[in-house]
């Protein structure tokens, strides 16, 4: 088998849609990128490409292969072993840290039980506006738009959703009005590893994943398992994030400990997985996730850490597209 040159035998018009071709033995098998052709066009497109190549004398048989690959933004997931790590905090966080860094960036709330991004974006009670029968992602002030559960139904409704309910619910929320431009949409997942995580995986398969856990041997234990079904998924790990990684006394500004430090970057070593950084334990960090108000968003030095992480995750996505 060996590649081919077509160019010589097409329309003009038709080279730029040929991504590959290759001949064997008579048989030329010619791919086409489906994504820059109307859907009502590809059929004369492919039996115009088919009438030209068979005019050639060493061809007995055409084959026209339309890739017809999602052209969507790169899914990025972040997610944990264990709830309560600072998922939903790290993933608004980076959200806005890319969006500052010219990204253009949306985030999925795939915590359909324990919606918290409406809070941390301080966009609680906005209601969303179909389109199209999609909903269509909140605006935010900090140049994120986002969807949640939250957004769609009242408060307490999604509970008692299991299995296809649950599953239904996450792709409506991917597969809502994000705007043509956006290039990353960063997936705040739930803890664990349950439907949601499977339907995320299977039928969205993400580009990547970001794991967060605190210093905790349980919650490094957890990390890894959810690292392990990302793995077998083949969605590769982007690195690893240490939270509440240190605390820093605001009054005396001693700092302590309370889960140890340093344990992820360890397990990162260990897993050979990247460790991508670490964000102290704050009190303002939550107080600003509280009121609506995003460290990343402002110039203090709670943002740097976010900055920083933000800045690995920008260069592996560069690398990535
Ligand atoms: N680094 C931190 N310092 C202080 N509080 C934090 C930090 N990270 C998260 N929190 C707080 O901890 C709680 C749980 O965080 P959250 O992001 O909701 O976790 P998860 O999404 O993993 O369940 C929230 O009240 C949040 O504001
Ligand atoms: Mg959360």
């Amino acid at each position: 088998m060996s590649r081919a040159d077509f160019s010589a035998d097409l329309p003009p018009e038709l080279i730029p849609l040929v991504t590959g071709s290759v001949l064997n033995e008579g048989r030329a098998t010619v791919v086409v990128d489906a994504a820059r052709i109307e859907e009502a066009k590809r059929a004369g497109v492919e039996d115009a490409i088919k009438r030209a190549i068979s005019a050639r004398s060493d061809v007995e048989e055409v084959r026209v292969v339309m890739t017809a690959e999602r052209k969507g933004p790169l899914i990025i997931a972040v997610g944990s072993g264990k709830g309560g790590v600072g998922k939903s905090t790290l993933t608004a966080n980076l959200a806005i840290a890319l969006a500052k860094g010219g990204v253009k960036v949306g985030l999925v709330d795939a915590d359909i039980y324990g919606p918290s991004q409406p809070v941390i974006f301080g966009t609680q009670g906005v209601k969303t506006q179909g389109l199209d029968n999609k909903p269509a992602p909140i605006e935010s002030k900090y140049g994120v738009p986002h969807l949640s559960m939250g957004h769609l139904v009242a408060p307490g409704k999604a509970l008692a959703w299991r299995g296809p309910m649950a599953s239904g619910a996450i792709s409506q929320l991917i597969e809502a009005h994000w705007s043509k431009d956006i290039e990353v949409l960063l997936v705040d997942l739930p803890p664990g590893t349950g439907d949601v995580q499977l339907t995320m995986i299977q039928k969205f398969k993400p580009a990547g994943a970001v794991l967060v856990s605190t210093p905790q041997d349980l919650a490094l234990i957890d990390a890894a398992r959810a690292g392990q079904l990302f793995d077998t998924a083949g969605v590769p790990v982007i690195g690893l994030v240490e939270n509440m990684s240190g605390y820093a006394c605001p009054s005396c500004g001693e700092v302590s400990d309370p889960f140890g430090a340093g344990g992820v970057e360890a397990a990162a070593g260990r897993l050979e997985l990247p460790f991508l950084g670490r964000i102290p334990l704050d009190m303002a960090i939550r107080q600003g996730s509280d009121a609506g108000e995003p460290p990343a968003a402002g110039e203090g030095p709670m943002a740097a850490p976010f900055n920083a992480i933000a800045e690995r995750l920008q260069a592996w996505i560069s690398a990535k597209s």
